[in-house]
């Protein structure tokens, strides 16, 4: 069940996961916070290739690069989690943020952005993670859906199911 105090964090670097967020955050009344990355990401979509060689790195490495902004999640009880697929897993920002932030007792409604790869197990690996949070049905959500306006019911109709 979604609990009073909420927020919504996110990261997204080409911008399809704050759609979701934003809609999240509007529907449910929650706040919002962007995960922001001390060295950021190339958000220009001609660079992908760049930027899929680097996130792989990242990803092989096992890296956890640095987040940027303090997030301060203790006044939460609920907490919307949303990212992209990267390499049929997580960023490797997001393990730093699970490593780093204590979600103990936290309810966690996860939710991404996809080219096909759905969850890719990730909610899986957010309830490894956290073992002692309540982890909700999360949404994973197609990238060009996202961007032709075709996610709002998706969202609503979520949002019901969960509440
Ligand atoms: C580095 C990189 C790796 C990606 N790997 C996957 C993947 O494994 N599976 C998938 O379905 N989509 C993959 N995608 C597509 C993104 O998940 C998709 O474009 C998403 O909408 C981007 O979210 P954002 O706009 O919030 O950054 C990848 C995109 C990038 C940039």
């Amino acid at each position: 069940m979604i609990k009073k105090k909420k927020l919504v964090l996110y990261f997204s670097v080409y911008g399809t996961s704050k759609i979701i967020a934003e809609m999240i955050a509007k529907k449910t009344g929650a706040d919002l916070v962007e995960i922001k990355p001390v060295k950021p990401y190339d958000s220009n979509r001609e660079h992908y290739d760049a930027l899929a060689a680097y996130a792989k790195q990242e990803h092989d490495k096992n890296l956890r690069p640095e987040i940027l902004n303090e997030i301060d999640i203790d006044k939460y009880e609920t907490i919307f989690i949303g990212y992209p697929m990267w390499w049929y897993t997580m960023p490797m920002i997001m393990y730093t943020f699970f490593d780093s932030y204590d979600l103990f007792g936290k309810t966690i409604v996860p939710f991404n952005a996809h080219m096909g790869s759905g969850d890719g197990g990730t909610y899986k690996t957010i309830r490894e993670l956290e073992p002692n949070a309540t982890i909700l049905e999360g949404l994973p959500l197609e990238m060009s859906d996202i961007e032709n306006h075709k996610i709002e019911s998706h969202i609503s109709e979520w949002l019901k199911k969960i509440s």
